[in-house]
């Protein structure tokens, strides 16, 4: 793509896609969209966007199409009434959470119909998107990423293509969303926690900020060793880590703050003990994890 066609489409106009066409425009570029609720193009439409009539007249417009949707069910809904022969030739941009296995099938999917799918997996919030420092993982053919990568870094300062796999980006956005949702909920339940005893959020932001750093310091230490299969309990034991969990889930229990997320802790804790695991690391809960519940 030369500068002559900087042209896009984007179908989705959440709160991430809404950013994307910002960034866009702010950048030049002639863009197309189309969202099941028109009314969300509104804004953009006032600052130059083109609002479509109907998905295939979005794919219409343009070789470059970014799919910024719910999910994939999401895709399929608004893709798949979108004629094989309009859809042969484009570049679907696909920034839709899924699972690798969906993006896999995403991919041949759009193979089936002559188009190309560059999976992505969005390392920042709406607020960061347009950001040089933000970051997306791509994978898919390095060719098509290659050719695209001056519109895929408009989106994010940075576009990280990790290999022709189309379940790469996917798998390795779900690793960091999986580590995303359980830390802030934690962050929410030390909120809670903080509020039953009359303390605010920002109250305890100074130490809620130490516990992440060190979280950052911990995995650096304990990848290592989990990488080497030493579980050796010489800085913390298993055992230790147990009866400290009790204490949380008591002292939010005491506090009449829900439960739910420290008890699902402490369960692991407990699998880990009756598996024979108490004077070792509580690093060997990922052994634990890696399997299923009996
Ligand atoms: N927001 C974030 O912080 C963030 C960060 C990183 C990645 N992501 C990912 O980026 C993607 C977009 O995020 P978002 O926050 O903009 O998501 P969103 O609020 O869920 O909105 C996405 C769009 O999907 C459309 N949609 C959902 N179901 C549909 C269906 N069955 N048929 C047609 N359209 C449908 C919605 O249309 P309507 O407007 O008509 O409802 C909306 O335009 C998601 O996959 C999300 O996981 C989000």
């Amino acid at each position: 793509m030369n500068n002559a066609q900087k042209s896009v489409t984007v179908i989705g106009l959440g709160p991430m896609g809404r950013a994307m066409v910002a960034a866009l425009l702010d950048r030049g570029y002639a863009v197309t969209v189309w969202n099941r609720t028109a009314s969300r193009a509104d804004e953009l439409v006032a600052r130059g966007a083109v609002l479509a009539p109907s998905p295939a007249a979005a794919v219409a417009a343009n070789e470059a199409v970014i799919l910024s949707l719910t999910d994939y069910v999401a895709v399929y809904d608004v893709l798949g009434p979108v004629p094989a022969a309009d859809l042969a030739g484009r570049v679907l941009v696909n920034l839709t959470s899924a699972t690798p296995e969906e993006a896999r099938a995403g991919a041949r999917w759009a193979a089936e119909r002559g188009a190309v799918q560059l999976t992505g997996g969005v390392n920042a919030p709406p607020a960061g998107v347009g950001e040089p420092d933000s970051s997306t993982y791509y994978s898919g053919p390095r060719e098509t990423f290659d050719q695209y990568r001056a519109l895929l870094e408009v989106l994010t300062g940075r576009a990280d293509h990790r290999g022709e796999d189309p379940g790469l980006a996917a798998l390795l956005y779900q690793i960091g969303v999986s580590m995303f949702w359980t830390s802030m909920l934690s962050y929410w339940q030390a909120v809670a926690l903080a509020r039953a005893n009359g303390l605010t959020a920002a109250d305890i932001l100074p130490d809620a900020r130490e516990t992440a750093d060190t979280l950052a310091q911990l995995s650096a230490f304990y990848a290592e060793r989990i990488d080497a299969g030493v579980h050796a309990g010489d800085v913390d034991r298993l055992a230790m880590g147990r009866a400290s969990v009790e204490h949380v889930v008591r002292t939010n229990a005491d506090a009449g703050v829900d439960t739910a997320l420290p008890a699902a802790v402490a369960d692991l804790f407990r699998r880990g003990m009756e598996a024979g695991h108490g004077e070792d690391s509580f690093s060997t809960l990922v052994e634990v994890m890696s399997k299923p519940a009996a």
